[in-house]
């Protein structure tokens, strides 16, 4: 079984499709996160978001994810990197890395590789990202679009990055994730959209319960229909 996850940022995908992999007893594939290491990776030899960039960067980089009980460990090389992803530096050139279409070429190909491994091995997983139902995994029987108020987007946004121990404003992560999405949803190359068959579900005024008992509905519902 592959569920996609999709939507914009501060939707409430990491969250939902992390609890409803581990309450099915799939596995979780954080999408976004590999595209964060790979800016990470940009950052670190400071390559510019540019072809050339890539060019210079790609050969030499290696993104893999490991799952260890419920979570999910990135790795850029033999480093693991799951924290250090997670910062405003890193957010504010990850978009601009994932127009990239070398970039993207090889994100596609690990994620198709990992997802399917995945779920032959724990007969499930649950992928959340941008293009997950629309080029990783079309053909996915169960297709989600989460959607959110950006006010409360922004929230839930700011408190990650207190959580991490950086000082923002709210309107510098509103402002953020406003030209986040504005890039997201415009690029040329699996822009984020509503695969034409995923279901939208608003997490606005949801507790993430009702996140994780819509996602765990849709499969099982799926499941019973044996397919
Ligand atoms: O989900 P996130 O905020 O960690 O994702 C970071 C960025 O990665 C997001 O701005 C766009 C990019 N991304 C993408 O282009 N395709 C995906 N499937 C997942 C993320």
């Amino acid at each position: 079984m592959i569920v996609t996850i999709d939507g914009p940022a501060g939707s409430g995908k990491s969250t939902t499709a992390k609890r409803a992999a581990a309450r099915l007893g799939y596995v979780y594939l954080d999408t976004g996160a590999m595209y964060r290491a790979v800016a990470l990776g940009f950052l670190r030899v400071g390559a510019s978001a540019t072809p050339t960039g890539a060019e210079a960067v790609l050969p030499s980089l290696e993104v893999d994810v490991q799952h260890q009980d419920d979570t999910m460990q990135v790795f850029l090389g033999d480093e693991a990197v799951t924290d250090r992803i997670r910062t405003a530096e890193v957010g504010r050139i990850v978009s601009d890395i994932s127009t990239l279409a070398p970039v993207r070429e090889y994100m596609v190909e690990q994620q198709r590789r990992i997802g399917r491994a995945q779920a032959d091995r724990h007969g499930g997983v649950v992928l959340d990202g941008r293009d997950t139902g629309t080029v990783v995994f079309p053909e996915a029987p169960v297709k989600i679009f989460l959607v959110a108020d950006i006010d409360e987007r922004a929230r839930r946004r700011l408190q990650e990055y207190e959580a991490a121990g950086e000082e923002v404003t709210l309107e510098e992560v509103r402002t953020e994730i406003e030209e986040r999405d504005r890039q997201d949803r415009t690029r040329d190359i699996a822009p984020l959209r509503r695969a034409d068959d995923a279901i939208i579900f608003d997490t606005t005024d949801c507790t993430i319960r009702e996140q994780v008992d819509f996602v765990a509905d849709r499969v099982k519902a799926q499941n019973a229909r044996g397919t």
